[in-house]
């Protein structure tokens, strides 16, 4: 498929999204949710991918909202569809990929952006990123699971006042509240992202998927999180990379994980 709002490139088992309407600082519009679905999706299903990083297109925006111009007029009903479709499609596939997703900042992560950012598994932020929820500037809340996710992430209190002052926070703030891990210059946001890939690309990407679910499960309504580790942990015996990890290290050599 060819796209037109994103960019997919790969190399060395590291696959590249760049969301790429840069007249628009990358504001995701309804044709930008489905092609990032489709993106992730052929990216997970590639065996030769480990790590996914997901960036903007520009110096000044990594997304700066989901597209306004698009829901100005929306009912009530499609307001609920905009938001659920959007979860489906995106923000809640993202977060359950079984590859890791790494969230590269490169500038504005405003609204549907900083959204964005939250979904994936961590978070990377250049110098110049300025963050926040603004949607109550706009008479709306956050619908791609910001009022969710920006708790999870920073704590209560903190997500209360980002949201009901919809200002933006600068990435040492956002650094010190935990919702990135780190801040670098802006040229180097990138290589800093591949390098960490690296790291994790040489793992088993077999247990970092069961290790993901099992994360994400302290945070599903319903789920006991333990339980799934428990399950997860057992699971990793039976795998061909359980194999491979423990008797590469007792014949002290590098693993080749067989892989997903
Ligand atoms: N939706 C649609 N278009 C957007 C957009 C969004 N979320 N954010 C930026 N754009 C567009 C602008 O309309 C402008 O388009 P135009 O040149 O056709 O008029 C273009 O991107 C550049 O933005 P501009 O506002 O001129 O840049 P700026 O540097 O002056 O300001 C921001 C940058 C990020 C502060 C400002 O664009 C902004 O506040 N955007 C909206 C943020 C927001 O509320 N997001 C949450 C949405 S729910």
């Amino acid at each position: 498929m060819s796209y037109k709002n994103i960019i997919l490139d790969k190399s060395n088992e590291i696959a590249r999204i760049t969301i790429h309407r840069p007249n628009k600082l990358n504001a995701l519009n309804i044709e930008t949710i489905q092609e990032l679905h489709h993106a992730f999706d052929i990216a997970d299903r590639d065996k030769g991918i480990k790590v996914v990083i997901l960036t903007g297109s520009g110096e000044k925006a990594f997304v700066a909202g989901a597209d306004i111009s698009e829901f100005a007029d929306f009912t009530a009903e499609e307001g609920k569809e905009l938001s659920a479709n959007g979860q489906k499609l995106v923000f809640d596939f993202v977060e359950n990929l079984g590859t890791p997703v790494i969230a590269a900042m490169n500038g504005f992560a405003l609204g549907g952006g900083l959204e964005l950012a939250m979904a994936c598994h961590f978070r990377v932020a250049s110098d110049n990123a300025k963050m926040g929820l603004p949607e109550v500037s706009l008479g709306v809340i956050p619908g791609y699971g910001g009022t969710q996710r920006l708790p999870q992430l920073i704590g209560k209190g903190r997500a209360m006042e980002l949201i009901m002052t919809a200002r933006m926070i600068d990435a040492n703030d956002a650094l010190k509240f935990g919702l990135i891990n780190h801040v670098t210059t802006q040229d180097n946001l990138l290589p800093f992202c591949e390098k960490l890939a690296v790291q994790i690309a040489r793992n088993s990407p077999v247990a970092i998927a069961a290790a993901i679910k099992s994360i994400n499960a302290n945070f599903k309504n319903g789920v006991n999180g333990f339980d799934v580790e428990v399950e997860e942990f057992g699971h990793s015996f039976a795998t061909d990379d359980f194999k491979e990890g423990t008797s590469a290290f007792l014949e002290k050599r590098k693993a080749n994980f067989p892989g997903k």
